[in-house]
């Protein structure tokens, strides 16, 4: 047990689905995965264990936000061995070409908050996915004709508060879409051995202020979940 998750030793699979919200994982562990249990629910950030085309895989909450993803990340590598991360979240499209429910594969991702300050004493660092899962990500996706975006994100610090203008910067440099944990996920791993990617759905746009309907959501969180289960039985 690590101080945040109440999982045994060998509870966890070496490849874990990271859902922002704990209820997304017990739906992927109910929806998807075979014979699954729940390891932790720990603060009811769940966790389970399952197999999946005869692998196990778990999938863990992180709740929303990096410092908080930062938690359970390092327990999971560090306390459990998980090698392989794998986000799947939902983001604010920065980019007129994105529409809502469309997937974007974060290829790298920025940040405006302050862990990797911290780290790095005030420099940059360009936090980037796992080539190998990015890879493989792109493949099945376009082996089951899901059309994906591959770019740069960026994690925010803030839910409210930043409008476009308030992005330009990130804009003027391609960024295509605002979610706040995948610069931290990509650090993490980096720093401690293991691979990570995030893919995400556009659940909303800060271009057009369109916003996905709760029943339109859960369909394109389940095309990503699969496509994130595609990758995570490699
Ligand atoms: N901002 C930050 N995080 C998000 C957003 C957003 O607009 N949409 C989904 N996650």
């Amino acid at each position: 047990m690590s101080h945040h998750i109440a999982a045994k030793q060998g509870d966890i699979a070496e490849t874990v689905l990271l859902p922002g919200d704990p209820l997304r994982a017990k739906f992927v562990a109910e929806t998807f995965l075979e014979e699954p249990f729940c390891y932790t629910d720990i603060r009811n950030m769940l966790g389970f264990t399952g197999t999946y085309k005869g692998k196990r895989i778990s999938v863990q909450g992180t709740g929303m936000g990096q410092p908080s993803l930062a938690i359970y990340g390092y327990e999971l590598i560090q306390s459990y061995q998980a090698k392989n991360l794998i986000r799947i979240g939902s983001c604010g499209a920065l980019n007129k070409t994105l529409k809502l429910r469309d997937i974007i594969i974060a290829m790298g991702a920025c940040t405006d908050g302050s862990m990797n300050r911290i780290t790095f004493n005030g420099q940059d660092y360009a936090a980037i996915a796992d080539f190998s899962l990015l890879q493989l990500a792109y493949e099945k996706a376009v082996g089951s004709s899901i059309a994906t975006r591959i770019g740069n994100v960026l994690a925010t610090d803030r839910f409210y508060g930043d409008d476009l203008e308030a992005l330009k910067p990130w804009t003027d440099h391609q960024v295509l879409a605002v979610e706040m944990e995948s610069n931290v996920l990509y650090t993490l791993a980096a720093r401690y051995g293991a691979r990570a990617l995030s893919i995400l759905t556009v659940s909303d746009s800060l271009v057009t202020n369109e916003n996905l309907p709760a029943r339109q959501r859960e369909s394109s969180f389940e095309d990503m979940a699969r496509l994130a289960l595609d990758v995570a039985v490699e």
